[in-house]
């Protein structure tokens, strides 16, 4: 029939391969040859790179984290990510992509990336190279999507970061701080602490105080649970009245990030033993859990179905129950954030879960 497209951008997360595999297995169906780019959209123009994919060369990728086809958040087309409003890539780069589509004989290209790789693809696409989107972050702060795949597996690995913290904490009597990934949105912190059963959560979204996290902490003791658990979204704002440090902003530089900072703030005013870890990058990596397995698959899926359709500048999206599309344009440039009024706040603040907003 002709040809697929496929390239993985940005920041990796567990599933880029399932939607690999995916898009292979969908377009070899309907008798489509596929055509990987590598490193993201540098594969894309001066040197075109690029790999056949074939159900054969993609067969056990399912479960493997990464992407066999290489990513990249730097580089040419990296310079405008991210931008406030809009990306406005240099045009000789467009008509240096647009002369690959055509002369590769793409009939469309799949660009799987978070909010700055869809920008880049939503500029593909007035430029009139045929793009679909598919949505990917383990932040999940993409907007028109109720979840983007790589997100449940990095609150898995998060809460099962705090399960293991909860032991150790409860043995030494201890505070443990464990810092999250989550530049903007706190949907890591905020499902992994529901999950890891953590008694207080900071999140970009609420304004806090250490004031109202060490009242929870004291209010834990009085009743004799001498140990606590704190989750913090890397993005999460300090406040102003820190002790550690002449200048915050120094300190967290200093140290190595916001968890540091808690951390050492939290002992300075309490007294208490409190450690700190830092998950990083573990939760980008590893085999995607089952509901990312389906969710990654589904969307490869679905976007070769809307290059058939010639659905172009769409992107598939989840709408609980099913999988649809939107235009591009509807997810980039607005992220989606944690709604303090929502029902997970309101379940963990009703089981006593701490936002550090408020006494507890
Ligand atoms: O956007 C995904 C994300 O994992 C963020 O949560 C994190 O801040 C960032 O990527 C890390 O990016 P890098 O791998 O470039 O350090």
């Amino acid at each position: 029939n002709g040809r697929i497209g496929i390239l993985t951008s940005g920041g990796d997360c567990p599933g880029l391969n399932a939607v690999i595999r995916g898009v292979v297995k969908a377009s070899e169906q309907l008798d489509y040859e596929c055509v990987g780019f590598l490193k993201g959209y540098e594969g894309l123009h001066d040197p075109v790179r690029y790999i056949n994919l074939t159900c054969k060369n993609t067969t056990g990728i399912l479960n493997e984290g990464g992407t066999i086809l290489g990513s990249t958040n730097k580089g040419r087309f990296a310079a405008t990510v991210g931008v406030d409003d809009r990306v406005e890539l240099d045009p000789e780069l467009l008509a240096g992509v647009k002369t690959t589509i055509d002369q590769l004989g793409i009939q469309g290209l799949v660009c799987v990336g978070g909010d700055g790789s869809l920008a880049v693809a939503q500029q593909f696409h007035e430029y009139g190279i045929p793009v679909v989107g598919v949505p990917k972050t383990i932040d999940n702060d993409l907007s028109a999507t109720a979840f983007t795949f790589g997100f449940d597996s990095a609150i898995a690995c998060a809460t099962e970061a705090l399960d293991r913290l909860h032991t150790t904490a409860a043995s030494h009597e201890r505070i443990m701080v464990l810092e999250v990934m989550g530049r903007h949105a706190g949907w890591i912190a905020l499902h992994a602490g529901i999950a890891g059963s953590a008694n207080v959560i900071l999140i970009p979204e609420l304004d806090w105080t250490y004031e109202d996290v060490c009242h929870k902490i004291l209010d834990r003791e009085s009743r004799g649970e001498r140990f606590s658990l704190v989750v913090v979204a890397e993005g999460a704002e300090l406040p102003s009245g820190g002790h550690v440090g002449e200048a915050q902003a120094g300190a967290q530089a200093r140290l190595g990030g916001i968890g540091q900072v808690v951390a050492a703030e939290i002992e300075h005013r309490l007294h208490r033993e409190t450690r700190v870890a830092v998950l990083g990058h573990l939760q980008r990596g590893g085999s995607p859990t089952t509901f990312d397995r389906v969710l990654a698959t589904q969307y490869g899926a679905h976007a070769v179905r809307l290059v058939v359709e010639e659905k172009f500048g769409h992107m598939v999206c989840y709408n609980p129950p099913e999988i649809d599309s939107v235009p591009i344009m509807a997810a980039v440039n607005r992220l989606r954030t944690v709604n303090p009024e929502g029902s997970a706040v309101q379940a963990a603040r009703a089981l006593g879960i701490s936002f550090g907003d408020r006494p507890v």
